[in-house]
């Protein structure tokens, strides 16, 4: 999330619409779920996210991950994208890394811990660690002056370092300060052009162009830890960021020499196409196997089956049509690099390293031998000889936002709504004491039919923060909850003590880091004139 419900609220209603799959989502309540970096971030249905956006359920990559961190645990962390790759990274002890970024518009909250605490569990399992402040977003989407931005930076770090992070074996940058950042942000730019912007964020004639310039940034800041080598990278973030994480994945994609795909026959086929050669491949193989006379599956033969079996769109037309052009040349499986951007003499370079039976053509090489991971592999190989980037696409994870604790969503215009990690310990105290919670009218119902838990604040404050890393006490507390031996007062008590413990706790650490802080290799005045 980086930046949390809190701050969106008070952008007066915003235009800017998040379409982030480029206008094509279902009409049917994608407006519900339309995310938007800078826009509201209630999130009707995350159900919906799976389905239309396509992240991925978290807890199918949850048993893959060694040692889950509680957020992953609990499903705070629900969705995810390519995680798999970091996940593997870990168990195989190769490099990885992990990127946030935080706006500096306002207090460190509660909200941000989730993130902080998801960089540091990363820098502890041996990742790379990043966190950087997003400065250039902040003055050009935001309008904060750079006294204010210098102002909320430090207590941003602070509040990262008191909770664990560590400065000399991670990166902590500001936007405005990286001339790495500046520099690839500028390369990625000339693969993105102003319709794509206007798509995926609802940008008009209007944006500004440093407005434009900070979504550059954020690209370069997600590629940022594979300037050196490539590397499988995590953003964590809320929901509201994926269509950054989608677009970065895609510059990934775009800056790359080759790009690497399945095919089945020397012609080109897009994704849908691919699927139909695939079925009439799986199909007609047996077919071919079983009757055993040698003879291969050919693409007449695979026309007539798609357009006998398949019902009739587009892409089955253009690959039937395809088909049929290449008449009796064999349908077979294969690995194809494409030239993307590839130097005459990385294309060249290529070619030679492929092993194995291969054919060459104009812009591309086909390679019946290598499995698409050997292929990805060595096109990477290649192009990192060659001066090339070879950028992993980065991978992401993505945690739920906290409900307010009056309710409704967390706004850092109310300020009862949400806890700030610079509050005052007793305010927190009083903050918990006064929140709404799942409990019944009357103590009698609430025995009878229990709280509810799943609908509580207060509960979401014992699971996503007060309880740490015990599960056990966070089962206790859900348990009891739900079979009515839980009050909301008591419950609330020794929540609101326990908050003002943990406010405590973490402003003396803030205190303790600030030595830290000033020996870090960041910036931490801004250099700018005020405007
Ligand atoms: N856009 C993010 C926010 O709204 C901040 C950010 C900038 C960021 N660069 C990033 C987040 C890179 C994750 C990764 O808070
Ligand atoms: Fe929420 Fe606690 Fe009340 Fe249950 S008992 S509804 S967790 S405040």
């Amino acid at each position: 999330m980086t930046r949390d419900t809190s701050d969106r609220e008070d952008e007066a209603d915003s235009t800017e619409r998040a379409v982030p799959d480029g206008g094509t989502a279902a009409e049917d309540g994608a407006d519900d779920v339309a995310l938007d970096p800078w826009g509201s971030a209630t999130i009707a249905d995350y159900r919906k996210l799976f389905e239309e956006f396509g992240i991925e359920e978290f807890d199918e990559v949850l048993p893959e991950v060694p040692d889950p961190h509680y957020l992953m645990r609990r499903g705070v962390i629900f969705g995810h994208r390519d995680y798999r790759r970091v996940a593997d990274a870990m168990v195989n002890g190769e490099p990885f890394a992990a990127l946030s970024g935080f706006m500096p518009t306002g207090d460190p909250h509660i909200g941000h811990k989730l993130v902080f605490d998801e960089i540091i569990w990363h820098q502890q399992q041996g990742g790379d660690a990043y966190a950087l402040i997003a400065d250039l977003e902040a003055h050009s989407a935001r309008g904060m002056t750079w006294d204010e931005i210098d102002t909320h930076a430090r207590d941003y770090l602070l509040s990262l370092l008191a909770l664990g992070f560590d400065p000399e074996e991670g990166t902590l940058y500001r936007q405005s300060g990286d001339r790495d950042v500046q520099d690839l942000a500028f390369e990625l730019g000339s693969e993105a052009n102003f319709s794509e912007l206007e798509n995926i964020y609802g940008f008009s004639g209007e944006t500004s162009v440093s407005h434009m310039q900070s979504v550059v940034t954020q690209m370069a800041d997600i590629l940022y830890p594979q300037l050196d080598e490539p590397k499988p990278t995590v953003i964590p973030v809320g929901p509201d960021q994926d269509p950054h994480v989608r677009l970065a994945r895609d510059l990934a994609a775009r800056m790359g020499y080759f790009g690497v795909t399945k095919a089945y026959a020397s012609f080109e086929a897009d994704e849908e196409e691919r699927e139909l050669l695939a079925a009439a491949y799986a199909a007609l193989s047996d077919e071919a196997e079983a009757a055993g006379d040698g003879e291969p599956v050919r693409c007449e033969d695979a026309a007539d089956w798609i357009a006998d079996e398949m019902a009739p769109d587009d892409a089955r037309d253009s690959v039937v049509s395809k088909l049929r052009e290449a008449g009796k040349e064999p349908l077979r499986p294969r690995v194809r690099f494409l030239d993307r951007n590839a130097t005459e003499e990385a294309f060249e370079a290529l070619i030679g390293a492929v092993e194995g039976e291969k054919r060459v053509f104009e812009e591309h090489i086909d390679s019946f031998d290598l499995s698409r991971e050997e292929a990805e592999q060595l096109a990477r190989e290649v192009e990192l000889d060659h001066g090339g980037y070879g950028f992993v696409a980065p991978s992401s994870i993505y945690h739920r936002f906290m409900t307010g604790l009056t309710g409704g969503k967390m706004s850092s215009s109310v300020p009862a709504s949400h806890i700030s990690l610079l509050d005052d310990p007793e305010d927190g105290y009083d903050k918990v004491k006064a929140a709404t919670t799942g409990g019944r009218e009357t103590a009698e119902k609430q025995r009878e039919l229990g709280g509810k838990a799943d609908e509580c604040p207060v509960y979401e404050l014992y699971a996503y923060l007060l309880t740490g890393d015990d599960d056990e006490f966070a089962k206790e507390v859900y348990d009891e909850c739900v079979g009515g031996e839980r009050l909301c007062g008591d419950c609330k008590e020794q929540a609101a003590q326990l908050m003002q413990e943990f406010l405590e706790e973490h402003q003396e650490k803030r205190e303790e880091v600030e030595d830290l802080l000033e020996q870090a290799d960041i910036e931490l005045d801004s250099q700018r004139k005020r405007s």
